[in-house]
């Protein structure tokens, strides 16, 4: 039995000639709140629909809280939620009614049992106050919040949610947040997906960005970013010295582009590993150039996504 909470190995989903997921592995462990962030047609539905069973991948292993997904599917699907993109509600049902209903067919119990749990759930997602008005009265997050409410009725261990945060403003998001945190913090894993970053960074403890298909880095917010932005970083050297002799010498180093001087201080790109940009630091200081400082400034992870989503797309 796997000691993570949802474990991916060598996914692949197809759509007739078209590769929609291309061999991902992930392993997120238990009580995370885990961000797949990525583009429009990164893959990300297409994951979390092989990983909530409704939809057969191409070929790849997958297994939640230690159940195989293709042998164990009743019960992989008892432990979990799914929470898809736009989600729609009834508009003619109470908030309560529409809860009452998901508690009777999860089978959770009499009528006063499954009314302390919608209103328990509606607690969670702070909509308390509105169990009485109808569903058709909510706004966008609450929307979202009265799904999510749906999801937690039957004390799922693994919630998959596609674009919770989508369309929900500063405070709603915060309320999210509050909400799937608490969950975690008790020991449910929650993935969550989204095309923004800044919708996740604060959610989530760990996160990973997909792109066509592919992952291309996982870890928490610093750690993917400095793996994305490591082929390409901006640097700046400020000299004490003749700011011209130090862009005469950068000019002719392999991996410096985009020279651009503001006084006694150069920026620059450079694309190179660690070791080139400690052996280009070396360089400065062995050609006597007067170095008093030698930076590299941190791009914007939105920055980074954009460039890793256009330096990917066909056109
Ligand atoms: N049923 C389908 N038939 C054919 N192609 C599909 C199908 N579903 C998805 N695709 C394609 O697979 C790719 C991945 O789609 P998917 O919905 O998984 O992306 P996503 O990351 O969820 O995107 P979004 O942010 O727009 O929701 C897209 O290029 C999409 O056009
Ligand atoms: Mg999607």
């Amino acid at each position: 039995m796997s000691e993570a909470a949802i474990e991916i190995k060598d996914l692949r989903v197809d759509y007739g000639n078209f590769v929609a997921v291309q061999d991902i592995s992930l392993s997120i462990p238990y009580g995370e709140v885990f961000g797949l962030v990525g583009p429009n047609g990164a893959g990300k539905t297409s994951t979390f629909k092989v990983l909530t069973t409704l939809m057969e991948p191409t070929y790849g292993e997958v297994s939640v809280a230690g159940f195989d997904i293709f042998e164990s599917a009743e019960e992989a699907r008892r432990i979990m939620a799914y929470m898809p993109d736009l989600a729609p509600v009834p508009a003619d049902l109470k908030l309560w009614e529409f809860l009452d209903f998901y508690a009777d067919t999860h089978r959770l119990g009499g009528r006063r049992v499954r009314r302390e749990r919608v209103d328990e759930c509606l607690r969670i997602v702070n909509l308390f106050e509105k169990r009485e008005a109808w569903c058709k009265e909510l706004s966008r997050g609450q929307t979202q919040r009265l799904v999510l409410a749906k999801t937690l009725l039957h004390r799922p261990k693994v919630l998959v949610l596609d674009e919770p945060a989508s369309g929900l403003d500063p405070l709603s998001r915060r309320e999210m947040r509050i909400a799937l945190q608490a969950l975690a913090k008790e020991g449910a894993t929650v993935l969550v997906s989204s095309h923004i970053l800044s919708e996740l960074a604060e959610m989530c403890s760990s996160l990973c960005v997909m792109n066509q298909g592919r992952l291309l880095a996982s870890g928490t917010a610093d750690e993917v970013r400095r793996e994305l932005g490591r082929a390409e970083r901006q640097l700046s050297v400020v000299t004490f010295g003749d700011p011209e002799a130090l862009v005469s010498w950068l000019r002719e180093r392999p991996g410096v582009t985009d020279l651009k001087v503001d006084g006694l201080r150069v920026g620059f790109q450079f694309t190179g590993e660690d070791v080139d940009q400690e052996g280009l630091l070396l360089g400065l200081v062995n050609a006597g150039l007067k170095v008093r400082s030698f930076e590299e400034e941190s791009s914007s992870f939105e920055d980074i996504l954009v460039r890793v989503a256009e330096g990917n797309r066909e056109v």
